[in-house]
């Protein structure tokens, strides 16, 4: 079944009291909308349009590139008036239109797939849900027999139909054909003078055409983002399940409600994550790697048996398998650390390689460094790699042993084994094997007297 897909857009958003239009808000490190593009994007449809209106140039520049069309509707009148914009931009050729709401970002694959099916082609689908507080929602008003009647705005209901619990998700599926039909004949004629979408049930129940309603797994699919509250309860509805997946594939969480994902996270047997970290991105944790707390980790790998101490900051990084970072450490694009590698607190690594059995235990920067294997990387030392034009490697064999604060200024290279003296700045290399050492020699003048202050007078 070939499939539209429009996604309502064009909303304010005031209680966001923000400048950035609501559905650009970001939920787990991406838009809601972004979230609904996805969702759109998974069951395959062919068209996506999206209704535009607040802040139009930066909702579509944040599609840019996704192949959706874009309906602006300017003013706003109402979900039905939305539709009417969207109408011109449907692809006739494809027989079932779904539609969904940008500020609606959970709604899931699995439950719209449902939805479509019972479209299929010749019903208007409409995702209901029982509410015990059914609040301000258009209610779902059905005969005797059960079958949906219409749909009924709350400011347009009586009493009885306020008691109704089962409500409008707003997320119908539609034939193309009919639901074109149909909006095209909707008024205003309401209590809010508005164009309702929803004012299509009573058209459809008229012509004969069949109302068939599905429900979503959890009704957080269909909860609607208004205010920075709802924003916050739905990230954390979002987290929670993320934790839940990962521990029923075996993750040890410390804590479920102290963990956040923002992208993918791929772990092994045995993860074990403490509390507050963040994944962002791209992760992948293999067997055995524990997390400590409050790490923040982006776009990045870690190897087999790792330990992350907390605190620990990553972005692009490698970690080999049982290599020991943080606590405080900081690994930047490019840090590509092999086996038992240890970075200790304040470290700072950046477009290096090290080898196994590297250590760099203290307050410390490596940048544009190939680093040999088990090098012994002083406290307090660092590569000078950027002459303030260019950057330059630096070359370290392996079992070199780097003294306490020195300053290694590449481009150079520094011989297997050899050792640098502790306050070394070292400029030309240093050979294979001997101890280089770079600074002035101590001296002690006899006699040397501090100056005094003249006595008051
Ligand atoms: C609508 C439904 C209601 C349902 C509720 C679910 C109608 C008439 N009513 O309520 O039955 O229970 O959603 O949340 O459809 N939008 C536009 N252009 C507009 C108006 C709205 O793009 O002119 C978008 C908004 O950005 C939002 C969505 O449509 O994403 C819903 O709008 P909102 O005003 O929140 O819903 P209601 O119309 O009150
Ligand atoms: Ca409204």
């Amino acid at each position: 079944m070939a499939l539209n897909v429009v996604i309502m857009a064009a909303g304010k958003g005031t209680r966001m009291k923000s400048a950035i239009p609501k559905v650009l808000h970001r939920l787990a490190g991406l838009s809601l909308l972004h979230h609904v593009m996805a969702t759109a994007t998974a069951l395959g449809a062919a068209r996506v349009v999206v209704v535009t209106g607040h802040g139009a140039e930066a909702v579509e520049a944040s599609l840019a590139g996704s192949g959706a069309a874009f309906a602006r509707q300017e003013p706003q009148l109402g979900t039905g008036h939305a539709m009417q914009q969207a109408v011109p931009f449907l692809d006739a050729a494809n027989d079932t239109t779904l539609i969904l709401y940008g500020d609606v970002p959970l709604i899931s694959e699995a439950t719209t797939k449902e939805l479509v099916q019972a479209s299929g082609g010749r019903a208007l689908a409409l995702l209901t849900v029982h509410l015990d507080d059914p609040a301000r929602y258009g209610r779902i008003v059905r005969d005797d027999k059960g079958n949906v009647r219409a749909i009924v705005e709350y400011k347009d209901a009586s009493e009885a139909e306020r008691r109704i619990r089962e409500i409008n998700s707003g997320i119908l599926a539609a034939p193309t054909a009919m639901l074109s039909r149909w909006v095209k004949a909707l008024n205003n004629d309401n209590a809010q003078r508005e164009y309702y979408l929803t004012d299509i049930v009573a058209m459809a129940v008229a012509e004969g055409v069949p109302v068939p309603t599905r429900h979503p797994a959890s009704e957080a699919e269909v909860l609607g983002v208004n205010s920075p509250v709802e924003l916050a309860d739905l990230e954390r509805r979002y987290q929670l399940a993320r934790a839940r997946e990962l521990m029923e594939a075996g993750v040890r969480l410390a804590d479920p409600a102290r963990f956040d994902v923002r992208g993918t996270l791929s772990c092994g047997s045995d993860v074990e994550i403490d509390v507050g970290c963040v994944f962002e991105g791209d992760v992948t944790l293999a067997d055995g790697a524990r997390i400590g707390a409050h790490c923040v980790i982006r776009d990045s790998r870690i190897g087999e048996g790792a330990l992350i101490q907390p605190f620990t900051h990553m972005f692009q990084a490698t970690v080999g398998a049982r290599a020991e970072i943080g606590p405080f450490a900081r690994l930047r694009p490019g840090a590509d650390l092999g086996p038992e590698v240890h970075i200790g607190n304040f470290v700072e690594v950046k477009n290096s390689t090290l080898a196994a059995g590297a250590k760099a235990n203290h307050l410390a920067y490596l940048g544009d460094a190939t680093v040999g294997a088990r090098v012994n990387y002083g406290a307090g030392s660092i590569t000078a790699n950027y002459d303030g034009a260019h950057k330059h490697r630096t070359v370290i064999g392996d079992d070199v042993h780097i003294g306490s604060n020195c300053v290694l200024v590449a481009p150079l290279t520094i011989g297997a084994g050899a050792t640098i003296g502790g306050g070394s700045t070292i400029t030309k290399g240093a050979p294979a094997g001997e101890l280089t050492v770079a600074r002035a020699r101590q001296a002690t003048v006899p006699g040397w007297q501090r100056p005094k202050k003249a006595p008051k007078r």
